[in-house]
């Protein structure tokens, strides 16, 4: 395969046609968002860990009827959450040439590691590509960081990176710790504790520049995250939820962040609750620029539903898989667009 165009570089060359590389099947094509009766709800915390029954209720109903809500009240400073995204804008505001010091071409060559800076990982030649820049970091383990992709404009990239990133992981203990007692886990530990000091946090800031023609593209194509949860941050419109067949527009509430169930806890909780199907529509208006923190388990873990949760009413639905082997599986599945988690079944 030939190394993909920068998606930022073919964007501000202002050309009406796009790459063919880009263009989406017709069955595939991006919908403007179904408008909900039932609208995604926006959980205040805060409320949550003072024990307000109803504020556990909405989560209740937010995890088992879209597996994604928006969290308010978590504590996280808006100030650190304006840093986040500062950074994260002006990084891509960089000249291609001081981008491409962080590439995630291994040796400048096709080959291409997670870590670092690029487009769609491509595994052929025939693949439907994003519309977005992306780069990825793992920032947790810290023995696992490749600190020579940091980048070092400003300066303090790499703490506010760490404080974000530490913030959000809190606020997702938080999260799992109701998660396990709405799946009714007979440990209410279990899935908060599979963020251990060996569980690997992924970090991922994407770029989705304005598109000409939105409605041929994908900012990013569907799927479900390889994660136990993720916590998002985004500065404007375009992720989408599939519910009952249907994509529904994530609203942007300010201060909020997206929080979605990953495929970990689809598996763990044996198909009780499932991990969103969703995906970045582009726009002609205005680029946006978003967030990932993915909080995973240890690549060694085994991954399989609670033993509580298999009986002969409710069979197993999931295989066992080692946590690294799922991880590849979605990006090949990511690849191919099928959804990694139905090759555990
Ligand atoms: C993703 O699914 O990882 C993209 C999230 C986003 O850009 O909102
Ligand atoms: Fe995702």
């Amino acid at each position: 395969w030939k190394i993909p165009p920068n998606v930022q570089e073919l964007a501000a060359a202002g050309r009406d046609e796009l790459p063919s590389r880009y263009v989406v099947p017709h069955h595939d094509r991006p919908t403007s968002g179904v408008a909900s009766d039932d609208p995604i709800p926006v959980v205040d915390i805060s409320r949550l860990s003072s024990g307000a029954a109803d504020e556990a209720a909405k989560l209740r109903s937010a995890l088992q009827n879209w597996g994604l809500f928006l969290a308010v009240g978590h504590g996280i400073e808006p100030a650190l959450l304006g840093e986040m995204m500062a950074v994260t804008t002006n990084f891509f505001n960089l000249p291609l040439e001081e981008k491409q010091k962080y590439t995630n071409l291994v040796g400048g060559k096709k080959e291409h590691q997670l870590q670092g800076y690029g487009g769609d990982m491509i595994l052929s030649e025939s693949q439907v590509l994003d519309w977005s820049d992306r780069f990825y970091l793992i920032v947790e383990p810290e023995p696992r960081r490749l600190y020579d992709l940091w980048p070092t404009q400003p300066p303090s990239f790499g703490d506010i990176l760490h404080r974000y990133s530490t913030r959000c992981r809190e606020l997702a203990e938080g999260v799992l710790r109701e998660v396990a007692k709405v799946v009714g886990l007979r440990e209410e530990g279990c899935l908060v504790d599979m963020l251990d000091e060996n569980a690997v946090t992924y970090v991922r800031l994407n770029l989705y520049p304005r598109c000409p023609r939105p409605e041929e593209v994908l900012g990013f194509r569907p799927h479900s995250d390889a994660s136990v949860l993720t916590v998002v941050l985004n500065n404007a419109a375009g992720l989408q939820v599939l519910r009952d067949g249907e994509w529904y527009d994530v609203p942007v509430v300010p201060g909020a962040l997206v929080v979605n169930l990953g495929d970990t806890v689809e598996v763990v909780s044996n198909g009780l609750l499932k991990s969103p199907v969703h995906k970045v529509v582009a726009n002609s208006e205005s680029k946006r620029v978003s967030v990932a923190a993915f909080y995973t388990a240890d690549p060694e873990r085994e991954v399989e539903p609670a033993p509580e949760l298999v009986s002969e009413e409710k069979p197993r639905r999931y295989g066992k898989m080692k946590n690294s082997d799922y991880i590849r599986k979605l990006h090949e599945s990511l690849a191919r667009r099928e959804r990694a988690i139905d090759r555990v079944k």
